[in-house]
């Protein structure tokens, strides 16, 4: 049976004393839930103050992106073995705002991917499809394509020490969130396309659906079979929201 895991990607949001009392009031309103996996995605600036006020909690922390590169004159960068100093667990790779602001494609994203993997970590895959794709009914073709790319280039054992994240870009800061069946539909088709190469990857491995999840509409979501949590933006910044989340989780 997989546990339940919700992690927040802050996007680029926070400040250090908002940081602090989000992160305070989560800790404490988290404490009881002993079930299912809590974490934070914040900005590269505040690893230290996550890894400060995180490290002897539940709450576990991580990062937006890494860079593909282990190091050299990569201006702006950051290498997984930076995120490894800051004691990150997780880091997101292929996220839609980077696939479609900064040009990353699903081979760049699988090289994210191995890297943040060498140096320790374990990568959030996001994948899904734009609305356009989804009215033109090529959101299976799509998923498939962007979680092929990654299974040619590191193979189906690697994504057992990862996370995968189904993020319908439509539905993404938009209030308009994928239907529980919507959102059971393209997770069960993700699975069963790696249960393909591996049944008990396919077993263990934890989906997240993205994409508008709030406090009101996280029960019904987490009760589908094959979501096993969530990758929450915009609710991740207001305690009260997260925390709800992740009680429906737990
Ligand atoms: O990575 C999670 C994010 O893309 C979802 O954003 O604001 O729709 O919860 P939001």
């Amino acid at each position: 049976m997989r546990s339940k895991l919700v992690a927040g990607n802050w996007k680029m949001h926070g400040g250090m004393v908002q940081n602090r009392d989000l992160l305070g009031a989560i800790v404490a309103g988290t404490a009881a839930l002993h079930k299912a996996g809590f974490a934070v995605c914040v900005p590269y600036p505040y690893l230290y103050q996550a890894q400060t006020l995180l490290r002897d909690t539940h709450i576990q922390w991580g990062a937006q992106n890494v860079s593909q590169h282990d190091k050299g004159a990569y201006t702006g960068e950051v290498s997984a073995a930076m995120l490894m100093d800051f004691g990150c667990h997780y880091v997101i790779a292929g996220h839609s705002e980077r696939r479609a602001l900064y040009g990353e494609d699903s081979h760049t994203v699988a090289l994210k991917f191995k890297a943040a993997q060498v140096a320790g970590l374990i990568p959030i895959l996001c994948v899904g499809e734009t609305l356009d794709q989804r009215e033109a009914a090529i959101t299976e073709k799509v998923v498939a394509e962007q979680l092929d790319t990654i299974i040619e280039s590191v193979g189906i054992n690697a994504l057992a020490k990862s996370v995968l994240a189904y993020e319908p870009v439509w539905a993404i800061g938009t209030g308009k969130t994928a239907t529980p069946g919507q959102a059971q539909e393209v997770h069960a088709f993700i699975r069963d396309r790696i249960a393909a190469h591996s049944p008990e990857v396919a077993a263990g491995l934890k989906i997240l659906y993205g994409g508008s999840v709030k406090a009101n509409n996280a029960e019904e979501l987490f009760a589908m079979p094959d979501i096993d949590g969530g990758l929450i933006g915009g609710a991740s910044l207001v305690a009260d929201e997260f925390i709800a989340i992740c009680r429906a989780a737990n």
